[in-house]
């Protein structure tokens, strides 16, 4: 499993909510006009909830607030949540349970519940949780700081789904990383009948293109080299442009080297975003295209407007294009009906396309979804078994896949440390973990390697035309 992935799912141990209703939320943070008001904020979800959690962080700095890296040292804590599957759900519950606890100096934090269990659950959350100050959706954290001043003289709450964009009114992005991310479009008219997306993020909007171009451009003049364009549907883009259109502009960006974009709907594959990836050398040969399952039968049923047959012909289409893409895909296992021989399906289409990666769930009930009041729910034994075997082929596939990329050069965008001294940690253009040791090379540089071991979740490369080269393959 791999970082981005943990980043993605938010998924974790099953930890037991505990009880709130005793508690009141009149403990006030002392007043310590010696110091800045210190913050932090948590993800529990997506890559659009860490997105969001940067630029919550980007807001409370602007205030004059100090980041600090655990919840501990915080006067505030933002508890950024998803509301995806169950287990995701009740962490926030958890959570509150040790932060409510006051501290040695008798105090607790101001604790802010966000992101998409509040947007959801924002009324349930204020009844069950007594200590929660603040109450704020994911189209409405803009507001964060005027909850908080709202928040010394009671609970504030705002869910809206406001018209006025949120993206206006947010400060400029401290982004100090090589790789960053760019929300360009929120919201989801699709209606997949497991999904809860399209409830807590709303309907379908695009950014315009004009101010993504000019938001990329001012993460390129801070050292960024890699974006990642992100949207809950991020190839139904229209901000003016097509998402081809904006990758090719951003493309022109100079000191921008590598462009990436998630997540994608098999639906919304179209012809010219297939010609970027045989045209536009910095879009990295990619492509995150959730499928959820083999059978056309269960996915007419997931309401996900594609078949298997469709899903295939696109990953074709792009393979011609495009031979040496790399492609991951998400997995339902147990949606309500599905039988043996569907998921028999589920595992034949996983190594019909060979995923470099691939992530897997156990169907969750998500309420007020279709799916939740389908007859035919499967046992949860029944799905704890397919998703084992799910993911034991899942497993066989990536690694075949980092096993076919030895021998093969490449660049490597460097991003953290490795475990051992002197290593480093990057990502390939097909989104590997690589584990280099480059003397002199340090994070945010883009280095020439060569790959030369794969396990499933990471490969081995070693510097090309270096002095390194021969003891690090030895
Ligand atoms: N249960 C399990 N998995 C879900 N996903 C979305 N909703 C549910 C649910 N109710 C998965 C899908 C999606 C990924 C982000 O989460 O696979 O692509
Ligand atoms: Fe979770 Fe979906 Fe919200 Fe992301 S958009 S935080 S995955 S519920």
């Amino acid at each position: 499993m791999t970082d981005d992935h943990r980043r993605q799912t938010g998924y974790g141990s099953e930890n037991q909510p505990e009880p709130d209703s005793h508690v009141t939320s009149s403990t006030p943070q002392p007043e310590q006009p010696d110091r800045a008001r210190r913050y932090h904020v948590k993800s529990f979800g997506c890559q659009m909830n860490v997105y969001d959690s940067e630029r919550m962080g980007d807001l409370l700095s602007a205030q004059g607030m100090e980041a600090v890296s655990t919840p501990d040292e915080a006067d505030v804590v933002v508890l950024n949540t998803c509301h995806i599957r169950e287990k995701a759900a009740e962490k926030l519950y958890s959570d509150i349970g040790r932060l409510r606890q006051p501290r040695a100096d008798g105090s607790r934090p101001t604790i802010v519940a966000a992101g998409c269990v509040a947007q959801a659950e924002g009324a349930e959350i204020a009844a069950r949780a007594p200590a929660v100050d603040v109450i704020v959706g994911p189209l409405a954290y803009h507001r964060l700081p005027d909850l908080l001043k709202e928040a010394q003289t009671g609970r504030a709450i705002d869910t809206d789904m406001p018209a006025v964009p949120k993206f206006d009114a947010l400060p400029a992005r401290r982004v100090t990383q090589a790789s960053a991310f760019l929300t360009v479009q929120e919201g989801c008219d699709k209606f997949c009948t497991f999904c809860v997306v399209p409830y807590t993020r709303g309907p379908e909007t695009s950014r315009p293109a004009a101010d993504l171009i000019a938001e990329a451009q001012a993460l390129v003049a801070r050292g960024v080299k890699e974006i990642t364009l992100l949207g809950q549907n991020v190839n139904a883009y229209h901000g003016g442009l097509t998402l081809a259109g904006l990758i090719r502009e951003l493309a022109a960006i100079d000191g921008l080297e590598r462009i990436r974009y998630t997540t994608s709907h098999p639906r919304d594959m179209s012809d010219d975003l297939l010609a970027a990836h045989a045209e536009v050398e910095k879009l990295m040969p990619y492509l995150h295209l959730p499928v959820q399952s083999g059978s056309s039968r269960v996915l007419k049923a997931m309401n996900r407007a594609h078949t298997r047959e469709s899903y295939l012909a696109t990953l074709a289409q792009l393979r011609a294009v495009r031979p040496d893409i790399a492609l991951s895909g998400d997995f339902i296992v147990g949606f309500p009906g599905e039988t043996e021989a569907d998921f028999a399906d589920t595992l034949s289409i996983v190594r019909e396309v060979q995923y470099a990666a691939a992530y897997s769930f156990k169907y969750s009930i998500r309420p007020g979804t279709p799916a939740a009041s389908m007859a035919d729910q499967v046992p949860e034994a029944v799905k704890d078994e397919r998703l084992a075997r799910l993911q034991a082929a899942i497993t066989e596939g990536s690694l075949a896949f980092n096993n076919s990329t030895i021998g093969r050069r490449c660049k490597v965008l460097l991003e953290r440390p490795g475990r051992k001294p002197g290593q480093l940690i990057g990502k390939t253009p097909w989104l590997q973990s690589a584990v280099v040791s480059i003397p002199g090379a340090v994070i945010g540089d883009i280095v020439e390697v060569e790959i030369v071991g794969a396990m499933p979740n990471s490969v081995e490369a070693v510097p090309v035309n270096h002095p390194a080269r021969e003891s690090a393959a030895a």
